[in-house]
């Protein structure tokens, strides 16, 4: 594969920020362009100490200009895409469907679009590697996992959204031999990941004695995995994944919201030296979100039998790590939490 010039799309959001970080400094032979439009989600400061590397590329553009993204594949000639740009939180696809399927469809398309345009005669050692979700699968019930070959049936217009753009770079790579690969992975945390997701809410919530928002009976289940331990997923599958394969990653962790709540307001009360039980007093059980997915759980048999691969840490450190991240980055939640965000936040939780 030739990977002199590698574009990562929306690498300045959370899961972007760690892949960036790990090809950057990893692969000091490869160009690294990180392509993101800044929006709400998107924090240039999350690069802060790597922007000055040779080998890093800041461009600032939004994949929904067909125009100008044509423009900069034909400037630079990108040999392979990461492509990570995305609406990506659920409760904002409920409130606002369109602006989803711009970016996360239309967009796509625009760089699929503009990848087939400069690289069509000559697809060799060219890749464009996708970055999904395991929300397209649907739900679970009780018992199951989501292996690659679970049909989709998306339940929200996020997971609508990605299910689609799945859709229409696996059908790039049938009809016009684009060679491809996706990957699914099921819900991530770490640092930098903006406040409007369950665990950074959570632990910004408990710094500011604020309730914690539990929506329904709490009794919905995600499988949750380490940031990093995904950068990591994402390397592998990019450099050793097979065209037209699709992976699935997860964390083998499930949680009942609840529960993982639990062990974040305990972890919370250790490290703030609370007592015992300060922060579960701000659990607060609100109105559901619609169309709510009891259970997500990944089998990433696949990827661990194909590539080798496995999460490295468990979820008590990976939570204890990300914790101490956000208690001593309040600066980075101050400024992200301000302006638009309290709009935002107004909006999404009154009762
Ligand atoms: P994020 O919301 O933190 O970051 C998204 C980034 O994309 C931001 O930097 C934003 O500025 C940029 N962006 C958004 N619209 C853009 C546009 N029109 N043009 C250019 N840039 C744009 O998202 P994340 O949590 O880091 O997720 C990254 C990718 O991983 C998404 O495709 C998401 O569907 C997928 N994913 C996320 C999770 C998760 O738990 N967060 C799990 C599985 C898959
Ligand atoms: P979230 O972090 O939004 O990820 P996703 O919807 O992609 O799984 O939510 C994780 C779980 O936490 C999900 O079941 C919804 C629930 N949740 C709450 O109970 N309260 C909240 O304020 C948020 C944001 C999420």
């Amino acid at each position: 594969m030739n990977k002199n010039n590698v574009l990562i799309t929306g690498g300045a959001g959370f899961i972007g920020s760690h892949v960036v970080r790990l090809f950057v400094n990893k692969y000091p032979e490869y160009q690294i362009y990180n392509l993101d439009s800044l929006t709400y989600a998107g924090n240039l400061e999350n690069l802060k100490d790597i922007e000055e590397e040779e080998n890093y590329h800041f461009l600032k553009a939004d994949i929904n200009d067909e125009e100008s993204i044509n423009k900069l594949f034909k400037q630079y000639q990108f040999d392979s895409v990461i492509h990570l740009a995305a609406e990506s939180h659920v409760d904002r696809s409920i409130k606002d469907p369109l602006a989803f399927v711009k970016t996360n469809i239309i967009g796509t398309l625009n760089l699929l679009n503009a990848f087939k345009g400069i690289w069509e005669h000559d697809f060799d050692g060219k890749r464009f590697y996708h970055i999904s979700t395991d929300e397209v699968y649907g739900t679970l019930g009780e018992s199951g996992l989501f292996t690659e070959i679970t049909p989709y049936s998306p339940n929200s217009p996020y997971s609508a959204s990605k299910a689609s753009s799945d859709h229409f770079v696996r059908a790039y790579g049938e009809t016009y031999d684009l060679p491809y690969v996706i990957s699914n992975c099921s819900n991530n945390y770490g640092q930098n990941q903006f406040p409007e997701k369950l665990i950074p809410l959570f632990i910004n919530n408990i710094i500011n004695k604020k309730p914690l928002p539990v929506y329904g009976d709490g009794n919905y289940t995600r499988d949750w995995l380490y940031v990093i331990d995904h950068a990591r997923a994402i390397d592998l599958v990019f450099h050793e994944g097979e065209n037209g394969e699709t992976y699935n990653i997860g964390g083998f962790n499930e949680w009942k919201n609840i529960d993982l709540v639990r062990l974040l307001c305990k972890q919370m009360d250790e490290k703030l030296g609370n007592a015992n039980g300060t922060s579960e007093e701000l659990i607060t059980y609100v109105k559901d979100r619609p169309g709510h997915d009891l259970r997500y759980a990944i089998d990433a048999s696949k990827i661990n039998e194909k590539l080798g691969w496995e999460p490295s840490v468990t979820f008590e450190e990976g939570l204890s790590k990300t914790i101490d991240w956000y208690l001593s980055n309040q600066e980075w939640l101050n400024h992200v939490t301000s302006g638009a965000y309290q709009t935002y936040y107004e909006k999404q939780y009154q009762s």
